[in-house]
């Protein structure tokens, strides 16, 4: 084993700080033997202890493990400055101030690098910034936070209610104490914001990340969901539209045959489609401990095998809010003649066709849920106002995007 130690500062000694000082030691060998230099943490920051200048100081390389923006940001910067390398796992940040970041490291000849904050251990953001550097991305669609993919497979699998199932996933430990990140898709959009940085090559920011979480979705959207072949996952999107790039995370239904249909529970993947290569599928833990720290230790090797930087971006492409997409519709109505043609009409207008129409129940307890092919997505929500207003629907209509492409 080499002798040249390399040297590691620990901003954060939590969940995966804690991991990542466990794993490192076991696997300082392997990693000596590949790289020719001996990895060791040489200083730890937490709230209660460590002295900043010191840890940097003392550091080859910072891992930013301590979440939140201030003061991961200036600390980040002042290790670049310092002439550091930056491994985080923190999207947040990089959500707000990548382009800084990345700026400051490309300036300073460091590496910042960020497998880690997005989908944990799938290993995302390597595949596009390595694998498929010379292909031209058109979409990436993914399941990027496994907080709300295991609550929406518990209400899917077991129907029990949103606030049971974020109950049962708070018990295991899926899910913080205050779920707020996860469950608005927050979390997702920042995630989102990263991957469509390095896909198209220009600067996104999360507030340009249109976002809808989970909260309203009832066990009912998912039993119908059931009975049109349908799956509901929080999707996450980044595609190139003829104005720009648009970048989404809402709750979409997809048909069975989507790549990302099947990953349940606390699982994380995402779909990268670009001509040159059809479609590529990446899935696994998109969290906990072990694995987060295990993807901060890939990035650890890639640092001490320079060199690798994010580069500026070419692009300044136009985030656009207003897509075409597919919508199911659920509608509670009085049961009486007419009501599906009245309906049918105000879409028609706004140039929505229905695909499929699922009508149930009697009376008072009458209730029409249909998948409209795709529009734009103000044209359809201006046809739902004026459906709201109709004097057989009972409550405010539930609209959520379907996602209509089938993949072989
Ligand atoms: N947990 C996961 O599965 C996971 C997965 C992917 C990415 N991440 C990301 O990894 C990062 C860390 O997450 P975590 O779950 O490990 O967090 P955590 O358990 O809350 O640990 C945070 C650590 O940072 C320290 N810290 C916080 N603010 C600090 C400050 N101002 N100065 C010095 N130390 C400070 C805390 O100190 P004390 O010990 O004194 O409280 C603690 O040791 C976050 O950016 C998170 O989004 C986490």
């Amino acid at each position: 084993m080499s002798d040249t130690p390399f040297r590691i500062g620990l901003l954060g000694h939590g969940t995966v700080g804690r991991a990542v000082a466990e794993l490192l030691p076991a696997r300082a060998e392997a990693i000596a033997a590949i790289t020719g230099l001996r990895p060791e943490i040489t200083g730890v920051l937490t709230t209660r202890s460590g002295d900043f200048d010191e840890v940097v100081g003392g550091a080859d390389l910072i891992v930013e493990v301590m979440g939140g923006l201030d003061p991961a940001r200036q600390y980040v910067l002042a290790a670049i400055r310092a002439g550091k390398h930056v491994v985080t796992a923190n999207k947040q940040l990089l959500s707000q101030h990548g382009d800084e970041l990345w700026r400051e490291a490309r300036e300073h000849g460091v590496q910042l690098r960020f497998e880690a904050a997005v989908a944990g251990v799938v290993p995302v953001i390597r595949v596009l910034q390595e694998t498929l550097a010379g292909a031209h991305v058109e979409r990436i669609s993914g399941i990027v936070n496994g907080t709300t993919n295991f609550i929406l497979s518990q209400m899917a699998a077991t129907g029990a209610s949103y606030a049971d199932a974020l109950a049962e996933a708070q018990e295991l430990g899926y899910a913080e104490t205050d779920p707020t990140d996860d469950v608005t898709g927050r979390d997702a959009a920042a995630k989102m914001a990263i991957l469509a940085r390095l896909a198209f090559d220009t600067p996104v920011h999360i507030d340009q990340v249109s976002c809808e979480g989970i909260e309203a979705i009832t066990p009912e959207d998912l039993q119908y969901a059931h009975d049109l072949d349908l799956g509901l996952k929080l999707i996450g999107t980044a595609e190139r539209v003829p104005a720009g790039i648009a970048v989404s995370v809402h709750p979409a239904f997809l048909y069975s045959g989507h790549p990302l249909a099947s990953v349940s529970g606390p699982f994380n993947a995402v779909t990268i489609e670009s001509a040159d290569i059809t479609e590529i599928t990446l899935s696994g833990p998109g969290a906990g401990g072990p694995q987060t720290a295990s993807a901060i230790l890939g990035d650890i090797v890639s640092a001490m095998i320079p060199p690798a930087s994010t580069p500026e971006p070419r692009e300044s492409l136009e985030v656009v809010a207003d897509i075409e997409s597919s919508f199911y519709l659920h509608l509670e109505v009085a049961d009486r003649p007419g009501v599906l043609a009245q309906v049918a009409q105000l879409l028609g207008l706004q140039g929505a066709s229905v695909r499929s129409v699922v009508q149930k129940g009697l009376g008072d307890n009458a209730r029409l849920v249909m998948v409209v092919h795709p529009l734009l997505e103000s044209r359809f929500y201006a046809a739902v106002e004026l459906i709201a207003g109709l004097d057989f629907v009972r409550s405010k209509p539930r609209a959520i995007r379907v996602i209509e492409e089938e993949y072989q």
